[in-house]
């Protein structure tokens, strides 16, 4: 950068670059914030090209098709060690696999998603699987970091121990490669209120490896009971959510477990995008009982 108090043509560059990362920003700060009304837009606007391309540099986009979306583990792997030991010895079979990009994957545009809620990202899906464990990996990419060329892919994994009744799902945050569990302070049951989710493509146009999608979201669909791993007792997360458009499917004891008001964004963006209830649209007592339900209880009113 050139000296703040200089002068002639050198200051003159500074002050142009001054006013253009002014205007940058501004023009950052000018965007629809986050949240399910901005998204239509949000999502509309982002260039096919950008998504494509965003793929080719992260090496993602695929040479050959599978039969499955699942790459398998080996039997063994993590099957004799009881609980997280269990979990960290197949992911770490599965990381030794080789390299995600490899095999098969899904990947498409989406707004809602692990660390960042409102910007259009891309999310990269792969699986790996055995008889006792189900292991997801997480790629995932903003626009705007793919556009400044920051860093690395973000990487997150889900490890689902199906050796247990009910299964439990284990969250992982790669930190400098390495993976740390996760879902301190329930960072991941904010959206993955019962495990893994189902892949829902923002636009239709924007998705490499359409052929796995029937597969992974009837297998996700399908999953019945599973928990979440809290490291420690289940903290106290309120009220479940109570609203009958909801309750046949998430509810103690129905096949998604009760929802809370910890997920109300997900909650929100579910709902926003006609994603849940699955079958219909949300009755108009259900939307108002869902609104109630989520900016909660009224303040007591004072004597
Ligand atoms: C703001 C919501 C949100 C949060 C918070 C979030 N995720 Fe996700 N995640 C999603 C959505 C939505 C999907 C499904 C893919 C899609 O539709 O884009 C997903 C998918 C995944 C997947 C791929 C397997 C699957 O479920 O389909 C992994 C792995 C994953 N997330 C890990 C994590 C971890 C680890 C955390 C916590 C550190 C986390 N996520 C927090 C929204 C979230
Ligand atoms: C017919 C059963 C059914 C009904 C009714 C239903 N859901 Fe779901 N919901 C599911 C299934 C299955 C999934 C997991 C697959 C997916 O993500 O699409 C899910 C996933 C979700 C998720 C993502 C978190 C999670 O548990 O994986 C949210 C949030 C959600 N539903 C909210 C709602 C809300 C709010 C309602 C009521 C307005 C509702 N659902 C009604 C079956 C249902």
């Amino acid at each position: 950068m050139g000296r703040a108090g200089g002068h002639g043509p050198r200051s003159a560059a500074a002050w142009a670059l001054l006013m253009f990362v002014c205007l940058a920003a501004w023009s950052v700060a000018a965007e629809p914030g986050p949240g399910p009304q901005a998204w239509p837009e949000r999502i509309g606007n982002v260039s096919a090209g950008r998504f494509w391309q965003t793929l080719e540099d992260g090496g993602l986009l695929p040479t050959r098709s599978y039969p499955s979306f699942w790459r398998t583990l080996t039997a063994e792997a993590g099957r004799d060690l009881p609980g997280r030991a269990g979990v960290l010895a197949a992911l770490g079979a599965a990381l030794a696999a080789g390299d995600l990009r490899d095999g098969p994957h899904v990947e498409m545009l989406d707004y809602e998603g692990s660390h960042v809620l409102g910007e259009p990202q891309i999310h990269s899906v792969h699986g790996f699987q055995n008889e006792s464990f189900d292991v997801w990996f997480l790629l995932t990419r903003t626009f705007s970091e793919a556009q400044a060329g920051a860093g690395p892919w973000d990487q997150w994994a889900i490890v689902q121990d199906k050796r247990v009744e009910p299964h439990v799902a284990t969250f992982f945050h790669y930190a400098q490669g390495r993976p740390e569990v996760s879902n301190a302070r329930s960072d991941c049951y904010r959206c993955h209120a019962n495990g893994p989710r189902a892949l829902d493509p923002a636009r239709p146009d924007l998705v490499s490896g359409r052929e796995y999608l029937a597969e992974v979201n009837d297998y996700c669909r399908s999953l019945v009971g599973v928990v979440t791993d809290f490291d420690g007792p289940r903290p106290d997360f309120g009220a479940a959510l109570d609203v009958a458009d909801c309750t046949g499917c998430h509810a103690t004891g129905a096949d998604r477990g009760p929802l809370h008001r910890i997920q109300a964004h997900a909650i929100r963006a579910a709902v926003a995008r006609g994603r849940m209830p699955p079958d219909g649209p949300l009755s108009r007592e259900g939307a108002i009982a869902l609104e109630a339900f989520l900016r909660g209880p009224p303040e007591e009113a004072a004597p």
